[in-house]
């Protein structure tokens, strides 16, 4: 625990004092993840819900972080792809083990651009790609050959391992944060809070109790 302006601190504080926007905040501890988790630091359960409200949770791989908002990427035709095209509201929740810390974002999400998808897209090894065209997502399975079969096909019709086009319905949600909270682990549960609301365009933030 620090010792800062005399209180008992697990670092918030100082976070709460120097840094105003939570993108830059997030970025600090984010960098932190990648150095300290065994695998994926970038994985994050996102939340979406049908339109009976029913809300349905998992994880998904951060791809792109900005002042804008945080980017994932997935098949369209999927069931978050459907909830969200349906219902814009979404929520994310990181929790990094090693750190003890966790980050909730809440807000809407836009559709990333198609120049920011092909990039992203084309990053991705060949293997990924072909994926992205065999797996009808989250649709019903009758066994694993089918799948397997679908993959030699879209083998068989892009041969070229750069010449991979992006199927129309893969592509990016960028979550535009309208909230974003930040949990730090203390001793004895006496945890520390910080979030960070928008309000028409600039951020206020505050601490809450644990
Ligand atoms: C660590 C981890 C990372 C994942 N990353 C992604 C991802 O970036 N995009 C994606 O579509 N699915 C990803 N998945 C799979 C999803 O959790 C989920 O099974 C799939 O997208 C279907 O979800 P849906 O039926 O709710 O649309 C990941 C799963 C795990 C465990």
């Amino acid at each position: 625990m620090n010792q800062k302006n005399g209180k008992n601190t697990l670092g918030i504080d100082s976070c709460f004092e120097e840094l105003g926007n939570p993108i830059d905040l997030f970025k600090k501890w984010f960098s932190e993840a990648e150095k300290r988790e065994i695998n994926d630091p970038n994985a994050v359960a996102v939340a979406t819900s049908d339109k009976n409200n029913q809300p349905n949770v998992r994880m998904v791989l951060l791809k792109g972080i900005s002042q804008k908002g945080f980017v994932f990427y997935t098949n369209f035709k999927s069931k978050k792809g459907k909830e969200l095209k349906a219902n814009s509201k979404a929520s994310l929740c990181f929790h990094w083990k090693s750190l003890r810390r966790q980050v909730r974002v809440l807000g809407d999400v836009e559709e990333v651009t198609t120049s920011e998808a092909d990039e992203y897209y084309n990053s991705r090894p060949y293997k990924n790609k072909i994926g992205a065209w065999a797996s009808s997502q989250s649709d019903d399975l009758a066994n694993r050959e089918t799948f397997l079969n679908k993959i030699r096909e879209f083998e068989q019709k892009y041969p070229e391992k750069n010449s991979v086009p992006r199927p129309p319905h893969w592509s990016g949600w960028r979550i535009l944060p309208k909230e974003v909270e930040f949990w730090l682990d203390g001793e004895g549960r006496i945890h520390e809070r910080l979030v960070y609301i928008n309000e028409k365009g600039n951020w206020k933030k505050k601490l809450l109790f644990p």
